[in-house]
């Protein structure tokens, strides 16, 4: 699979345009690419209500799973700064439900950036297999 990583930066740039943050004014886009090269964009939605802010990647990323997709490549995002923007831990999360092996693309202001796995990000994750003895029991069986 052929996508050049700058188009999928210039992507969550121009999503970050979009971004609806009227209490941090701190504007993040991001930009998700499925194993098929096709692509969904998202920017941070805040509230009034603080702690129901959605972050660019889980727009993203919701997007694109409720579109159907479930093969995922990469992820870029950008906060527009001249740092790299890295993701937070609760979006760390969510993209690992769908891969380890998801490539990070954290993007500044200049477009320039440093790649990480979804793994690297965040090592030892949580998984429903290994807590399988707290699953509820089975009704069902006799
Ligand atoms: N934000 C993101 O969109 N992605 C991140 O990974 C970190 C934070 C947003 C949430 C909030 O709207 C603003 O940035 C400030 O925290």
């Amino acid at each position: 699979m052929i996508f050049p990583i700058e188009k999928l930066i210039g992507a969550a740039a121009a999503a970050r345009e979009k971004a609806y943050a009227p209490y941090s004014h701190f504007k993040v886009g991001a930009a998700i690419l499925t194993k098929e090269a096709r692509y969904y964009t998202g920017c941070n939605i805040e509230n009034a209500s603080y702690g129901l802010t959605c972050c660019a990647e889980r727009v993203a990323l919701f997007k694109a799973v409720s579109n159907n997709e479930r093969d995922f490549e990469a992820i870029a995002l950008t906060a527009g700064t001249s740092e790299f923007c890295s993701p937070c831990g609760a979006c760390r999360q969510v993209l690992a439900e769908f891969g380890p092996n998801i490539k990070v693309y954290m993007a500044n202001k200049d477009g320039e950036y440093v790649m990480k796995s979804v793994a690297e990000l965040l090592p030892d994750l949580f998984k429903i297999g290994s807590c399988q003895e707290n699953r509820p029991l089975d009704t069902t069986s006799p």
